[in-house]
């Protein structure tokens, strides 16, 4: 097969975002409108990734530090076409060049496979609107061939009668592409040099041009506006909160629910409204998400409960756990089978194991807890001695009475209770009681003061 080239273009300014960050650098549902164009790039097996970038300084080649992607400086910038051919001398005359744009975030691959399925000339892709103000028009002759595109500040009032557009997305073979992009003039409105103009080129040369549609409208639209972002962002939510309803999640309003990343759910999986998936996520069988939850990068096992306005990152959760209101999982959290944790419990790199519980007021830090123990409320592991961080071990069958520090590093062994209120700085033993407590003492007799008089 032909090698594939991507030129994705991303120098253009971007003035009505009012904003100093370039403008494919603002994100939709989590990620950079640049990187998710370079992630259908990347879907394709492309061999090569060309990014034209212009303004900001280097912003964007920064921001794609680590990928593969070549980094291009278009300046000054002289049009679309002009911005391609900067990309030309890194990319192979043998390979097909697919032009995408930075700032249309959400093109699909599936709908950039149709493209590739021509097997030869140049390939355009292109959309009927029912308003087509401000794209280009495609011309066709009476036999349907298309002809030429034309901008609209250059076409007559009839071609802006025209409701097929230019997307700007195109499929080229590299080496016609380059002696198109070299014969570009920049005589028109503009005074641009208009990679639309290597249509009539091929026309001229005999070669096909052939066209395809995306399977959705919402695939084409471009970012220009924070209006414009903050629509797309809507209408890709719809999509994700559909795709979930389709598999058969219960989703309490699909128009309040955000995810920002990848959210896999098994079966009668139910989500209340306002909450938000970022990163990976993985909800198991019949995990049930309460209203306002805020869960990154966590897998939750089947039959887990979350309930309202619980925070979860990096977390791994076991099956039947019941977690929250108002909890706090920090990453290192591992909780196996059947744990509790309640509310304003804060847990972090801890591992917490079968059928032990957390429900009140606690903090839960570099922890290790056994089986079926039960941590008081209040309970706080002082993990942090001002320097360093320590582990505290708490065995199976333990009972941390309520109000106690547990001071790390520290062993409170099997079945071993703790009184209320203590501070425990040595290793207790098995099966005993503990406690570090003042008696309790009564001054008989004793009186309130009084005000003077
Ligand atoms: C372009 C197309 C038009 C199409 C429309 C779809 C041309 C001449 N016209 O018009 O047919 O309907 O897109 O949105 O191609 N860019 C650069 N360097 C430049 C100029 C632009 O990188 O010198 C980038 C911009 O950042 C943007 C994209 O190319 O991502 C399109 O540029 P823009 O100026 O928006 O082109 P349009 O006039 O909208
Ligand atoms: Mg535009």
């Amino acid at each position: 097969m032909t090698q594939l080239s991507v030129v994705i273009l991303a120098a253009g300014r971007g003035t009505r975002m009012h904003s100093d960050k370039p403008k494919v650098l603002h994100e939709l549902a989590g990620m950079s409108l640049v990187q998710r164009v370079l992630g259908s790039a990347h879907q394709l097996n492309a061999s090569r990734v060309c990014v034209v970038y212009g303004h900001g300084g280097d912003a964007v080649p920064k921001a794609l530090q680590g990928s593969d992607a070549i980094c291009v400086l278009q300046e000054p910038q002289l049009g679309t076409g002009h911005a391609v051919q900067q990309a030309m001398p890194h990319v192979g005359d043998d390979s097909q060049t697919l032009v995408l744009y930075g700032d249309v975030p959400l093109i699909q691959p599936a709908t950039l496979h149709q493209m590739q399925k021509y097997e030869s000339g140049l390939v355009l892709l292109t959309v009927n609107l029912a308003n087509p103000t401000g794209y280009g028009r495609i011309v066709r002759n009476n036999q349907g061939d298309v002809t030429a595109i034309v901008e609209e500040k250059d076409a007559s009032p009839e071609q802006r009668e025209i409701t097929e557009v230019n997307t700007g997305i195109l499929l080229a073979p590299t080496r016609l592409l380059k002696s198109w992009l070299g014969r570009l003039k920049n005589s028109n409105a503009q005074k641009e040099y208009y990679l639309t103009d290597i249509v009539g080129m091929a026309v001229e040369d005999g070669v096909t041009v052939q066209t395809a549609q995306p399977q959705h409208e919402w695939e084409i639209l471009g970012v220009n506006s924070k209006v414009q972002l903050a629509s797309l962002e809507r209408t890709w939510q719809m999509v994700e909160a559909e795709r979930l309803l389709t598999q058969g999640v219960t989703l309490a309003d699909p128009a309040r629910l955000d995810v920002r990343g990848k959210l896999e759910c098994g079966r009668d999986v139910e989500i209340d409204v306002g909450c938000i998936f970022e990163g990976k996520v993985t909800l198991g069988n019949r995990v049930r998400v309460g209203a306002y939850c805020v869960i990154k990068n966590a897998v939750i096992a089947d039959g887990s409960h979350i309930a309202p306005y619980t925070h979860i990152d990096g977390s791994t959760i076991g099956a039947e756990c019941r977690i929250g209101p108002y909890a706090r999982l920090r990453p290192g959290t591992m909780l196996h089978n059947e744990v509790h944790i309640g509310n304003f419990v804060e847990v972090k790199n801890s591992d917490i194991n079968r059928a032990s519980k957390a429900n009140h007021l606690s903090y839960i830090g570099d922890t290790t807890i056994g089986q079926r123990v039960n941590v008081g409320a209040g309970t706080i592991t002082c993990n942090y001695d001002g320097a360093n961080k320590h582990r505290t071990v708490i065995e199976d069958d333990a009972f941390i009475g309520s109000d106690t520090q547990l001071v790390a590093p520290v062993r409170v062994a099997r079945g071993a209770t703790i009184g209320a209120g203590s501070t425990i700085t040595r290793d207790t033993p098995e099966g005993e009681l503990t406690l570090s407590r003042s008696k309790q003492t009564t001054i008989s007799g004793w009186q309130r003061p009084v005000k003077k008089r």
